[in-house]
């Protein structure tokens, strides 16, 4: 399975549940990496969205444990096992976040894109790093700019 984050330059990704510094480029390229799939997200995550609405033109798996959600729009799955068993509905699915999504599903990914900004706003939530991690291998393209701001896409494999 694969997920897809934008990682600060200490592998944070959020604070207080959105994401501090979000750059146009990255929305883009999470537009194109995702179309078409199956999207595995947490319900704070949801919240996050224009609208706290599902994304459209993916099929949208929300992950909560509240038993009576009804979300319009998605399939809710109420632990890892039944997201798991609901992604294999669909020929691709990513998990997007957030960062409790990204840990309990980690055991089960193999490929990761990530977008590295090079800059570090204070984050309470986190992706591991993958640069410490040996049984991971990245790719990275080269750093680009918007405003000024530095960032790369990369790809890690597990080994
Ligand atoms: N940088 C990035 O690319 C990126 C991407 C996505 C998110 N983020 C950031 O990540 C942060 C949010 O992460 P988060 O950890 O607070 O929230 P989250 O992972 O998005 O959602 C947590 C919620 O998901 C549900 N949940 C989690 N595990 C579950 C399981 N095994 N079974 C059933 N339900 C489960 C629970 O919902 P209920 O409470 O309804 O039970 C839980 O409260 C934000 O700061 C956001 O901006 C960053």
């Amino acid at each position: 399975m694969e997920a897809i984050v934008a990682v600060y330059s200490d592998w944070g990704i959020g604070r207080d549940g959105t994401q501090p510094v979000v750059l146009k480029v990255d929305r883009a390229h999470f537009r194109e990496l995702t179309a078409g799939a199956a999207v595995i997200v947490g319900r704070r995550t949801l919240g996050d969205f224009p609208g706290g609405k599902p994304l459209k033109g993916r099929d949208n798996i929300v992950v909560s444990r509240q038993a009576d959600l009804h979300i319009e729009g998605a399939r809710v799955a109420h632990s890892t096992e039944e997201a798991l068993a609901m992604a294999k509905d669909y020929p691709r699915c990513l998990v997007i976040g957030g960062a409790s999504v990204y840990r309990q599903f980690f055991p089960y990914l193999d490929t990761v894109h990530i977008t590295k900004i090079d800059l570090c706003p204070e984050s309470d939530s986190f992706f591991p790093d993958l640069d410490a991690l040996p049984d991971w291998d990245g790719e990275s393209g080269d750093w680009q700019e918007e405003n000024g701001v530095r960032y790369c896409f990369c790809t890690y494999r597990k080994k």
